[in-house]
């Protein structure tokens, strides 16, 4: 891979398999998160050293409430851990930390480790690191829309300034790119309700490889693959 080639700016991981993962080694899902946990602090670190300049990661989505209550709680508590360990930990890198998606769905404590965290890091120059948490895609454009709404019910905008340029800037990545790629572990070929809006024209990468697994070698197939693409955009 060569870092100064036409490196995606932005890149969207959907980190599936961590379940399969664990299974195959007997192990409960729970220990599968945690190993997924390990390789999002590797390939965060490692995308920001290669000169990524946005990454969106795909960490809990608002269907995975329907899991079982004893997974739901451990994925809150390895959230918990990880939001702890950065805001300890910030001074050793350089990447910028925010949240994407309805936080407030989410425990009070961990909304107040996600404002410390944004907070901690927001001077950062490097990487910026989007984590979508109780994130949908769809969800995201209802609560974008109804947020125009109240706006247009304040008079601050009238429905004739409505479009693709004003709109965006209610959704939750206003002000981030859209993604150049997306990559999705494990197998499965669908989007999931990740970046609906976002990822109208992103290229996207498949593997089968699960994303405990994913290292930095993987990523670097990604963004290969990436780079000998033909980007039109539709023109000729
Ligand atoms: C999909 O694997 C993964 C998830 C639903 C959660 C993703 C979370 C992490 C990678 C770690 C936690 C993140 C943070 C920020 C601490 P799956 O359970 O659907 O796997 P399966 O399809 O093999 O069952």
């Amino acid at each position: 891979m060569d870092r100064n080639i036409n490196l995606p700016a932005h890149v969207g991981i959907i980190m599936d398999g961590n379940g399969r993962w664990a299974k195959s080694r007997s192990m409960p899902r729970d220990f599968g998160h945690k190993q997924g946990a390990k390789a999002l602090e590797k390939i965060s670190k490692y995308a920001d050293e290669i000169g990524i300049l946005h990454m969106s990661v795909y960490a809990f989505s608002t269907e995975n409430w329907n899991r079982p209550k004893k997974e739901v709680d451990g994925l809150m508590n390895l959230l918990r851990n990880y939001l702890k360990r950065n805001i300890k930990d910030a001074k050793k890198d350089n990447i910028r930390v925010c949240v994407i998606g309805d936080r407030r769905g989410l425990p009070q404590d961990i909304q107040e480790l996600i404002i410390r965290l944004e907070d901690t890091t927001k001077e950062k120059d490097g990487m910026q690191l989007n984590i979508a948490l109780n994130y949908g895609g769809r969800d995201e454009i209802i609560r974008s829309i109804k947020e125009m709404a109240k706006d247009i019910e304040n008079k601050k905008i009238s429905t004739s300034d409505i479009n693709e340029d004003l709109f965006i800037n209610y959704l939750d990545t206003a002000n981030i790119p859209d993604p150049d790629l997306i990559i999705r572990t494990s197998g499965e070929e669908r989007l999931s309700n990740f970046l609906t809006w976002q990822s109208a024209y992103s290229e996207f990468y498949f593997t089968d490889c699960l994303w405990p697994d994913f290292d930095k070698a993987e990523f670097d197939k990604a963004i290969e693959v990436y780079q000998n693409r033909d980007r039109r955009f539709g023109q000729v």
